[in-house]
């Protein structure tokens, strides 16, 4: 983007407000669900977790969706026992979570919360989780041509801690093979188990009850994780279904998960509660499916009730999808699939304020949402609306405190912005400027019979 091009650029219809279902957000910014690690034990949340999402509503975000949180019994069991997300799948939760809400909210953001239940194929059961399910039991395999930055082979041996020497290779592929077998280096799938229909039926009744808990704990609204080659996406995909019951075969049949999960969070939640979902735009594989596929997947989310619709892209065998180099990948798939889309379209991974106008004045979605971008400037959009745009610290995609860490369980960090990881202890990110607290937490409490011996004023 040219410097003097951008100085001139009319930041207006990022300003404009927009509602989702019954939500007014007040700008088209959201941050993308991204785990960094910073729950507490056993699930809890944590203070740093409260002082990370405060910092970047006190940037001006509008809308906060925040990581995804376990919503099912099995998911729990599964891999994500090794990532210690959020939880919010019984409501021993709740009273933590409703914490986390007020303290967002007191800083002007809106917060959704994203639901997830199994990480499907690309689950491990290498720390001693049960064998991942999917809905067929084909592995999956990351393709050397589609890694990321600084995610290669020997820098992902090197994160893991392997110290001993990594030989030359003249293929790649003999190379990923070796990385493969080093602990914690997740580059191809475990065989998964077939998931059976008591099974599914069992997760999305998980999934309807995190929902109702959510909206307790005081959340905005919720997000049913269904992208990036996970349990649900699984089930989309022809690559990785070959089912021939009810939720194999037929578009119909393979979407029909994404549509009961709708349903089973309606059920619990109600008529005017926002539930939303994520989806990939694409796979761009062979056998994998395309932006119209994704296209028709969103209209048929619409129909049965979604409020809106989050785009991301890929899943581990396509990572450069998933977690783009470039700046404004997307859009062009957005356009694709807002066509004849009525509810919100949110574009993911527009950093760039000259192509979020872009997408925004011409119709390809009506929100974008920020990830890493969010994490390496929590001050984006303050900064956008003052004109400041050179003060912008802009994310080089580098991936080295994000995600590179987020896969070896360590807590996020960010190169470029040093308070990543410390904002508990920054006190404009821990006082609440809106007082007296709601004492919502207490509240549910006392409702579900776990008064606090000490009375709260
Ligand atoms: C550390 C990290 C954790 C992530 N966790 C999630 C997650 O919990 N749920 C999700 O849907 N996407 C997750 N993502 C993907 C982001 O939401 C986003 O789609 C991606 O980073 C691309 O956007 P960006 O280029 O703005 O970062 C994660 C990404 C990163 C870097």
């Amino acid at each position: 983007m040219g410097k003097k091009k951008t100085e001139k650029l009319d930041v207006s219809p990022i300003f404009k407000p927009i509602k989702i279902g019954n939500v007014e957000i007040k700008n088209r910014i959201a941050m993308a669900p991204m785990n960094m690690n910073f729950t507490g034990p056993n699930r809890y949340v944590s203070r740093q977790q409260m002082a990370y999402y405060a910092a970047r509503a006190k940037g001006g975000t509008g809308l906060i969706i925040m990581e995804a949180a376990m919503a099912s019994e099995m998911a729990i069991s599964d891999t994500y026992r090794k990532y210690n997300n959020a939880c919010l799948s019984s409501e021993i939760y709740v009273p933590l979570m409703a914490e986390l809400v007020e303290h967002v909210h007191s800083f002007g953001a809106k917060f959704f919360v994203q639901l997830a239940v199994n990480a499907g194929r690309q689950g491990t059961s290498e720390a001693g989780a049960c064998q991942p399910v999917s809905a067929s039991p084909i592995p999956w395999k990351g393709f050397p041509e589609y890694m990321i930055n600084n995610f290669e082979p020997r820098q992902l041996a090197r994160a893991c801690g392997y110290q001993g020497k990594i030989p030359e290779f003249d293929d790649h592929e003999e190379l990923m093979d070796f990385a493969r077998k080093i602990p914690g280096v997740h580059l191809g799938g475990e065989t998964p188990r077939e998931i059976t229909v008591e099974e599914i039926k069992a997760q999305l009744a998980d999934l309807g009850q995190s929902a109702k808990n959510a909206k307790r704990a005081g959340f905005d609204g919720i997000e049913i994780h269904a992208p990036h080659g996970y349990l649900m996406h699984s089930f989309f995909s022809p690559r990785s279904n070959k089912r021939t019951d009810e939720y194999g075969g037929t578009f119909e049949n393979r979407i029909r998960i994404v549509l009961e999960a709708i349903h089973a969070c309606r059920k619990k939640v109600g008529p005017d509660y926002v539930v939303g979902v994520r989806i990939s735009a694409s796979e761009n594989l062979p056998e994998g499916f395309d932006p119209e596929y994704a296209r028709r997947i969103a209209k048929r989310c619409e129909e049965e009730g979604a409020d809106y619709i989050h785009l991301s892209d890929g899943s581990y065998e396509k990572m450069n999808d998933f977690l783009p180099d470039k700046e404004g990948q997307v859009m062009p798939k957005a356009a694709i699939i807002k066509k004849g889309l009525k509810i919100p379209l949110i574009c993911p991974s527009v950093h760039n304020p000259e192509n979020i106008v872009d997408v925004l004045t011409t119709g390809k979605a009506d929100m974008v949402s920020q990830g890493r971008q969010q994490i390496a400037d929590p001050e984006w959009v303050n900064k956008v609306q003052a004109g400041k745009f050179k003060d912008i610290i802009k994310c080089t995609r580098c991936n080295i405190g994000c995600l590179t860490r987020f896969v070896l369980a360590l807590p996020g960090r960010c190169i470029l912005n040093p308070t990543v990881g410390q904002e508990q202890w920054m006190d404009e990110y821990m006082k609440r400027p809106i007082l007296p607290i709601k004492k919502r937490a207490w509240q549910i409490m006392k409702e579900i019979g776990k008064e606090p011996s000490v009375p709260v004023e």
